[in-house]
């Protein structure tokens, strides 16, 4: 690496503000004479979109391979595999030119009808950051960095450039900020993508509490900040806040902008010279990876069907599933001629190749006898004549095969979905179907939760394939016929209605801004909390085998809130095939004293056993696993008392509980204050102490106020009790009057002293 700050030394500023804007749409600007090259950027995040001219934003791009998209990829709780796609993209990107892909996503899914949400992992902050680790990890370990996008509370589609996510602290801490964090912590993404949106006013390429305090101060984030795509309003002040990369470019105004700002004395040239040493330092990194060798197309092609097959989820199966061969199969519904394996928008990839699920099918099905029939238009029209056809080729066969894709007209990037139903015609048809053909099998391809309430209870079974990549075809063929054991469980709810879901009466927001009233209680922990039920619940899949958990334990019934615990147990395959488990760990707080989600997934581990094959599952709780963001502190807290470990096969499906005891040894300071009430008081340990004397002086004076019958007067006291605890300490002197030392703001005074010390 050559000596960054030597070069820095030599630039001039104009030099420095070019670098600091792309040249283009997917380079950074090269310094010829300094030797500087250019860093080439493209997306992201489950292919490589390498478009061939660098100046254009054109969506045509260079073939490489299309895996399955985040919300597949997160339904395989696949550290591993995870891993291994990564390492894959990195070899594609190595050979395109590329330096950084723009990816991954790990925007939360705080409704599912985010247009985006085929692009993220989860609704649940741990799973969603345990996978961009792994997938961070894979990418950079061959030298080719990430952009870890799009932070933050990038959640709706829905005027995404302009809205106002109005959020508080704690629920970013706890829900919108922790993927990042555990992503930034442990895999050092090379550079960070600031999101469009506002974050309580703030746009995020402006905002130095996040940019700089919590991403550099705080995580300690060693790489540099690129704007989204156009992100940037205010270059000086993006810079100022610790966006370093503005892009796309050419933008010659923006780099006057700097230039002019450094000469008025506006921005300290050391905050540009910052930047600059952020961006070389990637910059040079990235050329330390020699560019340009092939990539192995076929060997992952068979990569991409491997994931697609580890992470689509059997949500229903009454035993038709696995197919056997042979007999007559009708293929209905243009997605088995068409596959639909990814979504519209920046992410969309020129895939090597696709396999065509029909034709997938064909070669797993023995001599099966197959028809096909469209089922359903491309657009939103209705055609009762495709319906009839689909009927009668349904009646003709032993089965019926419904692929159905959720076209992009409904859901992609740029736009959120206005609800949760396939189209009206794929409702029918499948309604039709199915009341046809009692042995109908719906495989869909979509990119988040829909609603399947007036069609599901006449499927047999249904797979969920997500959108799948380019070999998601014959993935879906695999686990139809049972060449693969389906092992994919629900990175997000399937609700039963789009009234149901958490965020609904405060989404898409009004006048710019959009109020997260929810707080934590997205997904299954809103669904949790209000007791409601659900279509799918998250962790849910099904398998062609049977698994059982038993002698849940942990490494000790009371621990230490900073030397956490280790939970243990045993899975056993139970059932006649090989297959794979997700275990799942949850924790409950038993009492807290923040309203806190019911259970909140900590742990998990994907087993793979034999029949008969027994495993031990151990998986570590830290401190984080028990602590929630204190508001009133400004930082985790694990409070003293007992916790439930839980262990389950999904978050509905508990097998297994152990009650431990935490003991914290967080020294945390009074949080009482001049107007704190008397219960606050009483609660507070220094508090209660200091307060004695005088409580039991004004308990005295009280007694002797209310009446002389024993029961009568307990019952009086205890109601009077209830109401002064809710009055501030200082009101309550007042009443007291003249048997008080000093007046009563004095004494108040005095005794925060005295705990505050
Ligand atoms: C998207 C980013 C993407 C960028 C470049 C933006 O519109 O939000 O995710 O990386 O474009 O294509």
């Amino acid at each position: 690496m050559p000596q960054i700050e030597a070069i820095i030394a030599q630039m001039t500023l104009p030099e420095k503000a070019a670098l600091c804007t792309g040249a283009t749409a997917w380079t950074t600007t090269p310094v010829e004479r300094l030797a500087v090259p250019e860093l080439f950027v493209a997306d992201g995040p489950h292919g490589v979109r390498r478009v061939p001219d660098a100046a254009s934003m054109a969506i045509g791009a260079l073939p490489a391979t299309c895996f399955p998209t985040a919300s597949a990829t997160a339904c395989s709780w696949d550290r591993t595999l995870l891993q291994r796609m990564g390492q894959a993209l990195a070899a594609e990107a190595i050979a395109l030119g590329v330096d950084v892909l723009l990816g991954p996503g790990v925007n939360m899914k705080r409704t599912p009808v985010c247009g985006r949400n085929f692009e993220y992992f989860s609704e649940d902050p741990y799973l969603a950051g345990e996978l961009a680790v792994s997938l961070i990890d894979g990418i950079q370990s061959r030298g080719v960095g990430t952009s870890l996008k799009h932070y933050a509370a990038n959640n709706q589609e829905e005027q995404r450039m302009t809205i106002s996510a109005e959020v508080d602290q704690r629920t970013l801490r706890e829900i919108y900020l922790p993927a990042f964090e555990a992503a930034v912590t442990r895999a050092q993404p090379w550079t960070v993508m600031c999101s469009y949106n506002r974050i309580n006013g703030v746009y995020a390429s402006e905002d130095r509490w996040l940019l700089t305090d919590i991403l550099r101060d705080e995580w300690g984030f060693e790489g540099f900040v690129v704007s989204d795509w156009t992100a940037v309003h205010d270059r000086v002040a993006a810079l100022q806040a610790g966006l370093d990369l503005e892009m796309p470019g050419p933008r010659p105004r923006r780099v006057q902008a700097v230039i002019d700002a450094v000469a008025l004395g506006e921005l300290a040239e050391a905050t540009l010279d910052e930047a600059v040493r952020r961006i070389l330092r990637i910059v040079f990194r990235a050329a330390e990876t020699p560019k340009g060798a092939g990539f192995d197309a076929a060997s992952h092609h068979a990569l991409a069907r491997q994931i697609a097959a580890d992470s689509m989820v059997l949500l229903k199966n009454d035993g038709i599933l696995p197919l056997a061969q042979g007999g007559r199969i009708a293929v209905i519904g243009r997605a088995a001629r068409q596959a639909h394996f990814q979504g519209g928008g920046s992410s969309h990839i020129n895939a090597t190749r696709v396999d065509v699920p029909l034709d997938e099918l064909a070669l797993l099905a023995g001599d099966a006898q197959i028809t096909f029939c469209a089922g359903y238009p491309e657009d939103d029209s209705s055609q009762p004549a495709l319906i009839a056809e689909a009927v009668a080729a349904a009646q003709a066969a032993d089965v019926a095969l419904l692929y159905v894709a959720l076209p992009t007209f409904k859901e992609s990037e740029g736009y959120d979905r206005a609800d949760l139903e396939l189209t009206r015609h794929q409702v029918a048809l499948i309604q039709a179907v199915t009341a046809a053909q009692p042995r109908s099998v719906v495989i869909l391809n979509n990119g988040s939760a829909i609603a399947m309430s007036d069609w599901i209870d006449g499927a047999a079974a249904v797979l969920e394939g997500w959108m799948m990549g380019q070999a998601g075809g014959g993935a879906i063929a695999d686990l139809l016929f049972g060449v693969v054991n389906p092992s994919g469980k629900l990175a997000e709810t399937f609700p039963l209605r789009l009234a149901d879901t958490p965020a609904y009466l405060n989404y898409p927001g009004e006048g710019g801004k959009v109020r997260y009233g929810e707080g934590v209680f997205i997904g299954y922990r809103g669904y949790d909390a209000r007791e409601q039920p659900v279509l799918f619940p998250f962790g849910h899949g099904l398998s062609y085998t049977t698994f059982q958990y038993s002698a849940p334990r942990v490494s000790s019934q009371t621990f230490r809130d900073v030397d956490g615990l280790v939970v243990a147990f045993e899975v056993t395959n139970t059932g006649a095939v090989a297959g794979q488990e997700i275990a799942q760990v949850y924790v409950h707080d038993c009492a807290a004293s923040v309203q806190r989600p019911p259970k909140e997934l900590k742990g998990f581990a994907k087993v793979a056993l034999q029949p008969g094959e027994t495993q031990t599952v151990a998986i570590p709780l830290d401190f984080r696993a028990f602590a929630f963001f204190h508001p009133g502190y400004g930082r985790w807290v694990a409070e003293a008392g007992e916790f439930d470990i839980l262990v389950g096969a999904s978050s509905a499906d508990l097998r297994g509980a152990v009650r431990v005891t935490l003991q914290s040894t967080a020294a945390l300071p009074s949080l009482l204050g001049p107007m704190s009430t008397l219960s606050e008081w009483l609660e507070d340990p220094a508090g209660r102490a200091a307060l004695e004397p005088i409580y039991q002086q004004a308990m005295a004076a009280m007694a002797a106020s209310v009446g002389s019958d024993g029961e009568e007067r307990a019952a009086e006291e205890a109601a009077a009790m209830v109401f002064l605890a809710q009055v501030p300490l200082v009101d309550l002197l007042e009443f007291m009057g003249d048997g008080l030392p000093a007046a009563p703001a004095a004494l108040v005074q005095g005794l925060l002293h005295q705990v505050h010390g």
